[in-house]
């Protein structure tokens, strides 16, 4: 590139208003809600970065295609549309649409899940492991130990640890119906997964006999990292990695939330046709019928052009770009986070932003809350309230306090993103004076979307 402004690939057709708060207004409205960013409503926030799914903005094509949506029950054209784009990327034989993605893990799951089976993953997410442990499965974690650091710069945290699976298939493959590959690896920090890992991941697989399936939602990323970091693949397309990637896995599960450039939608697909028989009957049962699942005709034709948008280079430039511009702009402003940065999202390392408190103080709360009252950001904690309460009840710090600035797609400029950096240099100046956090209410599980907090004297 000749010069160093990223330019957004496209220009605003249509806005929407972004109402200004003051920082005394935000401190009413957040401690209102129990000092909990869920439960703020989104126009009393000014740049939301809670997360990338579902959140970002369609292009004037796809504002188009919704016009051409055909709501046929049976045999849309535009569901035809949507299965050829699909198809395009990810050439499996069987496509199933659904609302979104864990929609598709949940019929899967039910399908090949049950007590006594395990499934490995890199990194599940959390709906992945829900829907894998609400069969009486268990999930497995195994991704590479510098998945596991924060500070480890490797271009592929992401990938799946060989020996640790080779030796879980040699032990438990009668009881693994499938392997999983999460690209880009959302729980481990949106890190991707390279080429040569998993043709290695799908020759283990073949040697047990097992399916190796992808969780897909941010597959561009993943192979926009693979064209910038893998030997030998700077000059290829990003589509042609993109089916490279599809032809190692015999299915996958996708949230069209996130690469699809839609704001719902998902589907599953696979080769197997046995397989693909049980989850169609469920998708009637629960989602709806195999020509629009869980779908508006309007939304088949919205994901359909979005796939082929998000292989496009200059968006891929862009959307990479501008997320590592606001990981650099943090650094810089005295915050370490994740490295190397990832694809969709940064995360702040809120224990070491933060080191007067403890990880039963909250600091990954403490630095979310900090920065909507500074600067009307909403942001997420992955960290000890997220994590810290055991089913058994006891609580426990989580092995890291992050909070996570997840980017929508195409929605805000690098304007919007310098505004960002700066609130986090005004957060880092005040760092040594924001509370700990207690929780005064939670939930007997999942507790972050609820819990009531109050600030430590
Ligand atoms: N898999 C991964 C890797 C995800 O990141 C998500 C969603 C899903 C599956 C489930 O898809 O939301 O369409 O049902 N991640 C969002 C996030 C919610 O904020 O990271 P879904």
């Amino acid at each position: 590139m000749a010069f160093r402004t990223i330019i957004e690939p496209f220009r605003i057709h249509s806005v929407e208003p972004l109402r200004v708060t003051s920082e005394s207004e935000r401190r009413e409205l957040i401690a209102g809600c129990g000092y909990n960013l869920f439960g703020l409503r989104s126009d009393d926030v000014m740049i939301d970065l809670l997360t990338d799914s579902g959140t970002g903005a369609m292009s004037r094509d796809q504002w188009a295609a919704l016009q051409r949506g055909d709501e046929s029950y049976a045999g849309s054209p535009s569901w035809f549309r949507f299965r050829d784009a699909v198809q395009e990327l990810f050439p499996f034989e069987h496509v199933i649409p659904t609302h979104q993605g864990r929609a598709a893990e949940e019929i899967l799951f039910s399908v090949v899940g049950g007590a006594g089976r395990v499934v490995p993953n890199n990194t599940h997410f959390d709906t992945t492991r829900a829907n894998v442990e609400a069969t009486g499965a268990e999930a497995v974690d195994l991704v590479v130990a510098e998945g596991l650091d924060p500070a480890a710069n490797h271009p592929f945290k992401g990938n799946m640890d060989l020996a640790g699976l080779d030796a879980l298939l040699a032990e438990r493959s009668k009881n693994i119906p499938v392997v999983f590959m999460t690209v880009t690896n959302n729980s481990g920090g949106g890190q991707p997964v390279s080429l040569e890992n998993l043709r290695a991941t799908r020759e283990i697989c073949n040697r047990y006999g097992v399916p190796l399936f992808l969780d897909a939602c941010r597959f561009a990323e993943n192979a926009w990292f693979i064209r910038q970091r893998e030997p030998g693949q700077g000059d290829r397309e990003v589509a042609d990695i993109v089916r490279e990637m599809a032809s190692l896995a015999d299915g996958m599960t996708m949230s069209a939330k996130k690469d699809g450039l839609a704001n719902i939608g998902g589907w599953l697909a696979m080769n197997d046709p046995t397989l693909a028989e049980k989850c169609r009957n469920i998708l009637i049962r629960t989602e709806g019928f195999p020509t629009y699942g869980g779908l508006a005709g309007r939304d088949l034709e919205a994901i359909a052009q979005g796939l082929k948008e998000v292989v496009d280079h200059d968006y891929l430039q862009y959307r990479v770009r501008s997320t590592e511009y606001l990981g650099e702009g943090i650094v810089a402003a005295g915050m370490p986070v994740v490295q190397p940065l990832g694809g969709h999202a940064v995360y702040i390392d809120a224990r070491r932003v933060l080191p007067h408190l403890s990880p039963l103080q909250y600091p990954g709360q403490s630095l979310a809350v900090a920065l909507y009252e500074a600067g009307g950001i909403r942001s997420c904690e992955i960290g000890t309230v997220m994590f810290g309460r055991s089913p058994d009840g006891t609580e426990k710090p989580a092995a890291l306090d992050l909070v996570r600035l997840a980017v929508p797609r195409r929605t805000y400029t690098q304007s919007h993103v310098d505004y960002v950096i700066e609130v986090c240099v005004e957060v880092a100046k005040r760092a040594g004076e924001l509370p700990g956090y207690r929780i005064v209410q939670e939930p007997p599980a999942l507790r972050h979307f609820t819990a009531q907090f109050e600030a430590l004297a």
